[in-house]
């Protein structure tokens, strides 16, 4: 087996002999190199302990290094060596959904710490959605007063009786924030526009295209209540509700969501019918782009770029300034959005997705999936920023859920984004993860059991029935059915026009 790191490092350079951990603990001499990438390190073990790097991303990565390795090789001795690292991605995430489930700030740092570990550098925080507006926004107080609830819910085949509710105020989020800057982790807020729309129309049913009330839905799958995108009150409140979170997030990027925005409403209302015609968009594919692109320009003012779910590029008329991230369908598109000069993080659901039972997505199958994108230039391909793992939560109802779903999958794609592309042994990775895992347990993580990493393939396909039994019901199958040709209605709308 390697040393005990995850993820493993670039180079590697074992010494001879041994350095003996000192009784009194283990002195570090430190040094700036500016010759170093960001992010990463030179670590040194040999009479003494040198990290040398470039910024202090580096610094701590160096010191998740040297805490692996000193907690973990056997005895009080460890190998003499020089590890030369910097990371393969600049992007490796974690995303959490808390609207469909709330968790604490107290769970979110504990997460985040889980994922610093194995040197993840984005949170990606799911904060608005059909069952809840969870971000307080002063100039819209329903959007938390009547959006951030819902009366019970009912996941597929789970039922939870009673109000369900949760909202991060403006201090929780600071205070998120702050934990992540000490760590070198970038968060990343996504407020959902135009789907995914129901708790906000919930609050302000007249920003859709016919103003009819709804109310917060206590169910998952794709809702047709999108925000109307051609009325100046929408894009108003857009704006504002924008200008408070970039107030509150440093960081460069905020995601605008854009994932199954169906088009319905927007086919039947005079204004976005209007507004189509007056900017020559020929269909509702490119209004949809149109409007984020609206968005992303209003953005650029603070220095801010945007992230979209790669249904928006359907149009094919989104700004290459809009980062794309992939999740599902066309990956052409995706190739399409690269070479026009665009980026992607690469959020593939089958790889990816942590909310998947281990029976669809293996720990191996996360470990082996990061791929280059075919048609892509070969000069383009810097476009392609990494890695991120989301984690949504209609079925996790509490923490250990939480930890359960993530690890290892998590650290194995925190590997495949960080380590050389020719590093492939899954069994090593399990190896040092089964390690690893004593340093997640005590931050209360506990991982899923070894048996469920990689199933024998029976056992796989009644895991993935039994999932899919678990999430759908026949009412569910029915909407599904229905998503899925309109889906092709747009297609073929696309083809056609
Ligand atoms: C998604 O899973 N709807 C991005
Ligand atoms: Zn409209």
């Amino acid at each position: 087996m390697k040393l005990p790191v995850i993820p493993y490092p670039q180079q590697v350079r074992q010494l001879d002999g041994v350095y003996r951990l000192p009784e009194g603990g283990i002195h570090v001499t430190y040094r700036q190199d500016d010759t170093i990438a960001p992010e990463g390190y030179r670590l040194t073990v040999g009479a003494g302990i040198l990290i040398a790097h470039a910024d202090r991303a580096g610094k701590l990565n160096a010191e998740r290094t040297l805490r692996q390795i000193v907690r973990h090789c056997a005895g009080r001795e460890i190998p003499c060596c020089e590890i030369h690292d910097a990371p393969r991605c600049r992007h490796r995430g974690f995303m959490l959904d808390c609207v469909r489930h709330f968790f604490t700030v107290e769970e979110i740092k504990r997460m985040i710490d889980a994922m610093a570990m194995f040197k993840m550098n984005v949170f990606h925080w799911h904060l608005t959605d059909d069952q809840g507006w969870r971000i307080q926004i002063d100039r819209y107080p329903l959007l938390t007063e009547v959006g951030s609830k819902r009366p019970y819910s009912d996941f597929g085949r789970d039922y939870e009786p009673g109000e369900y509710g949760g909202v991060y105020t403006k201090d929780d989020v600071r205070e998120i924030v702050a934990y992540c800057e000490e760590r070198c982790v970038e968060v990343i807020p996504e407020i959902e526009f135009p789907g995914h729309a129901t708790a906000i129309l919930a609050a302000y049913p007249d920003l859709s295209c016919d103003g009819h009330p709804v109310q917060v839905s206590t169910r998952g799958g794709v809702h047709t209540n999108t925000i109307c995108v051609s009325s100046e009150k929408t894009m108003e409140f857009v704006k504002n509700v924008l200008s408070e979170v970039v107030e509150l997030f440093p960081g460069k990027r905020i995601h605008l969501g854009g994932d199954e925005a169906p088009k319905d409403h927007w086919m039947n209302c005079p204004h976005c019918q209007e507004y189509m015609k007056a900017h020559g968009l020929k269909n509702a594919l490119e209004l949809q782009c149109d409007f984020t692109n609206r968005v992303a320009e209003f953005l650029k003012q603070y220095g801010k770029t945007a992230i979209v779910w790669s249904d928006s590029i359907k149009g094919h008329n989104l700004s290459p300034e809009v980062t794309s991230q992939y999740w599902v369908g066309d990956i052409d598109l995706t190739a399409e959005h690269l070479n026009k000069g665009g980026r992607t993080i690469m959020s593939t659901c089958g790889t990816f997705y942590l909310d998947m039972s281990y029976g669809q997505t293996a720990v191996s199958t996360t470990y082996k999936g990061f791929e280059t994108i075919p048609g892509v230039l070969p000069e383009r391909e810097a476009g392609i920023l990494g890695i991120e793992t989301p984690l949504w939560t209609e079925f996790i109802q509490n923490f250990d859920r939480l930890a359960f779903q993530a690890f290892p999958r998590a650290a194995a794609a925190a590997e495949r984004a960080w380590s050389p592309a020719e590093l492939t042994d899954v069994e090593d990775f399990k190896a040092r993860f089964k390690l690893l895992s004593a340093d997640l347990a005590e931050l209360g993580v506990v991982p899923a059991p070894e048996k469920l990493w990689d199933m024998s393939k029976p056992r796989r396909i009644w895991d993935a029935l039994k999932y899919w039994h678990h999430a759908m019901t026949r009412d569910d199958i029915q909407k599904f059915i229905a998503q899925m040709k309109r889906e092709r209605k747009e297609a073929e709308y696309e083809r056609e026009n």
